[in-house]
C-alpha cells in the first residue's frame, strides 16, 4: 500500500511538474474581438491560411474570456495567467478615486499611468528583466513602464493598425528573430474586433477582414520556412473575447429613467458592464431603484458572483451593473457610441458588442499554436485565457509567476513531454484509478 501511494504520488507529481523546455523563440498573435464559431470548420473550408495552421498545430475548441469580456481586463489574463481581481486590470474603462484619475481605453495619456499596470507583472516584463528580447507590435500598453520595466522594443498602439501594418509587423519579427535580436515578438492585431462592432459577428465585413487575416498568415507559413525558422520557432494565436449581436433599436436600457445625474458622483463604460459610485448618501436609493430595471443585474460588490473572479478587484466600484446578453446600458439614447461610417458623422449603430457574462457561447474566445514543441493536427479541449500564461511561459522557458491558470488543461498539447502523456484531468484519475487496482 506504501508503495502504490508512493506511485501515486508520483504519478501526480509528475502530471504537475512544468518540465524545462528547450527554451525556442515564440511569436505571439492577439487577434482583438476573434470569436471561437469564426474557425469552425465549415468556416475553416475557406480559410486556407487557418486551415494549414489547425493541420500543422493544436486548436482548442474555444477559450473562455475572464469577466468581463472586454479586451483590457483579457489582455491582461492572458499575459499574467491570473484573474482580473488578481491582476487589477478591471475594466477597458477605471476610476481611482483616490487620486480622481481614469483609465480610459483608447490613445489617453491617464491611462499610461503606472497606477493601473503594475498591479500584477506581464510575461514581456519578467522576460525583459531576465534579459530576454522581446519586440511588441501595436501591442496596447507596450510602451508603458510596468514595475520599472520596458520591453526591448515597442511599436506604440495607434486608432486601428492597417493590413499593411499587420503583414510589415511580421515580416519585422521574423527578420528579428533570425538575426538573433528577439527571444520573444507579441502583434496585436484589431480591425477584426472594429467590424464585428460595426456590422455584427456574422456581417459581410467582418468575413472580409477574417480573409484578409488569413491571407497575411498563410504568407506569414511561408516566410518562416524561407527564413528557416521552423525548427526554432513556436507561433501561438489567440483572442481576448468573442462577439454578440446588439439591437439599438430595441434593447437599450436608459439610465436616467431611472436615476439622476447628481445622485452620481461617478460612471465609468456603457454596454454590458456599467460601474458606477453613488453620491455620499446615495448607495441605498440608487441600488433598490436600479434592481426594478429588466434585462439587467444590479450588483454592490460583496454580491457580484464569485465565479467572475472580479469583485475583490481595487477599482471595482460599489454598484456593478451586468446587462442580460444582446441588451445596452447607457445613460441616454443620446450618449449611446455612434462610429464614424462613410457619412463622416459619428451617426453609425453598433451591431455587435462584448463585456457580458464571459460564460456565454458568444463571448468564447480562440486559442491555436504550432511549432516544434507543439503536437500537430491535435484537437483540444476548451481552455480558459488564465490558461495561456503558463504554456507561454514553458515554451519559452521561463519559470512563471504564481498565477490562476490550469497546467492539466494545457499539457497535453505538447509535444515530448512527460506531462503531454497526461492530458487534462480525466486521464490522470483514470491512470490513478488503474494504479490503485493494480498491484505493485
Ligand atoms: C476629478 O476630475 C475631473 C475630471 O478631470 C474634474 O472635473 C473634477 O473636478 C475632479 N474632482 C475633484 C474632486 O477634484
Ligand atoms: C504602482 O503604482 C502606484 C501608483 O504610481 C504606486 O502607488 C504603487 O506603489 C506601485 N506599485 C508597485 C508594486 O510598484
Ligand atoms: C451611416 O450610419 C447611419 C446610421 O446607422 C445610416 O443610416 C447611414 O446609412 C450610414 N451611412 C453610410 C454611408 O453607410
Ligand atoms: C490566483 O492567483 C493568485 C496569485 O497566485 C492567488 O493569490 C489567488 O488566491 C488565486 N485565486 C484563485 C481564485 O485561485
Ligand atoms: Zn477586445
Amino acid at each position: 500500500m506504501a508503495l502504490k501511494l508512493e506511485a501515486l504520488l508520483l504519478v501526480l507529481g509528475l502530471s504537475l511538474a512544468q518540465p524545462a523546455s528547450a527554451h525556442r523563440k515564440l511569436l505571439l498573435f492577439l487577434l482583438d474581438g476573434f470569436r471561437s464559431d469564426y474557425i469552425s470548420e465549415e468556416a475553416l473550408e475557406f480559410l486556407p491560411g487557418f486551415k494549414e495552421i489547425v493541420s500543422r498545430g493544436v486548436k482548442v475548441d474555444y477559450l473562455t474570456p475572464d469577466f468581463p469580456s472586454l479586451s483590457y481586463p483579457n489582455y491582461y489574463t492572458l499575459m499574467t495567467g491570473r484573474h482580473c481581481e488578481v491582476h487589477q486590470m478591471t475594466g477597458n474603462y477605471m476610476w481611482d478615486p483616490s487620486t480622481n484619475k481614469s483609465f480610459d481605453i483608447g490613445v489617453n495619456r491617464d491611462s499610461l499611468m503606472p497606477l493601473w499596470w503594475n498591479g500584477s507583472e506581464p510575461l514581456w516584463i519578467t522576460l525583459t528583466k531576465a534579459k530576454r528580447k522581446v519586440y511588441m507590435y501595436y501591442w496596447p500598453g507596450c510602451e508603458v513602464e510596468i514595475l520599472g520595466v520596458r520591453p526591448t522594443y515597442c511599436l506604440e498602439y495607434k486608432n486601428v493598425p492597417t493590413d499593411v501594418n499587420f503583414a510589415n509587423a511580421i515580416s519585422d519579427a521574423l527578420d528579428s528573430f533570425k538575426n538573433g535580436h528577439a527571444d520573444l515578438a507579441a502583434i496585436y492585431y484589431e480591425r477584426i474586433d472594429v467590424e464585428g462592432h460595426h456590422y455584427g459577428p456574422s456581417s459581410p465585413q467582418r468575413k472580409n477582414v477574417l480573409k484578409a487575416v488569413d491571407t497575411v498568415l498563410k504568407y506569414m507559413t511561408q516566410w518562416i520556412q524561407e527564413r528557416d525558422l521552423q525548427d526554432d520557432l513556436n507561433v501561438m494565436i489567440f483572442s481576448d473575447h468573442g462577439m454578440t449581436d446588439i439591437f439599438w433599436m430595441d434593447n437599450v436600457i436608459e439610465l436616467n429613467k431611472y436615476v439622476t445625474q447628481d445622485d452620481l458622483q461617478q460612471v465609468k463604460d456603457r454596454g454590458p458592464v456599467v460601474s458606477l459610485w453613488p453620491a455620499p448618501g446615495k448607495h441605498s436609493e440608487i441600488y433598490h431603484k436600479l434592481s426594478k430595471v429588466q434585462h439587467m443585474t444590479v450588483y454592490e460588490k460583496e454580491a457580484i458572483p464569485s465565479r467572475f473572479f472580479y469583485k475583490r478587484g481595487k477599482f471595482v466600484s460599489p454598484l456593478t451593473l451586468v446587462a442580460d446578453k444582446g441588451w445596452f446600458i447607457t445613460e441616454n439614447r443620446e450618449m449611446l457610441p455612434f462610429w464614424m461610417n462613410s457619412t463622416r458623422k459619428r451617426e453609425g449603430w453598433q451591431h455587435g458588442w462584448h463585456g457580458y457574462d464571459n460564460e456565454l457561447m458568444d463571448m468564447r474566445g480562440i486559442f491555436l499554436a504550432f511549432g516544434p514543441d507543439f503536437k500537430s493536427n491535435f484537437r483540444a479541449a476548451p481552455i480558459r485565457s488564465v490558461d495561456v500564461y503558463n504554456i507561454m511561459c514553458n515554451v519559452v522557458g521561463i519559470t512563471p509567476l504564481p498565477n490562476n491558470g490550469s497546467w492539466s488543461r494545457v499539457a497535453c498539447m505538447l509535444k515530448d513531454q512527460a506531462s503531454s502523456l497526461l492530458c487534462g484531468q480525466l486521464t490522470i484519475w483514470a491512470l490513478v484509478f488503474i494504479l490503485l487496482l493494480c498491484p505493485i
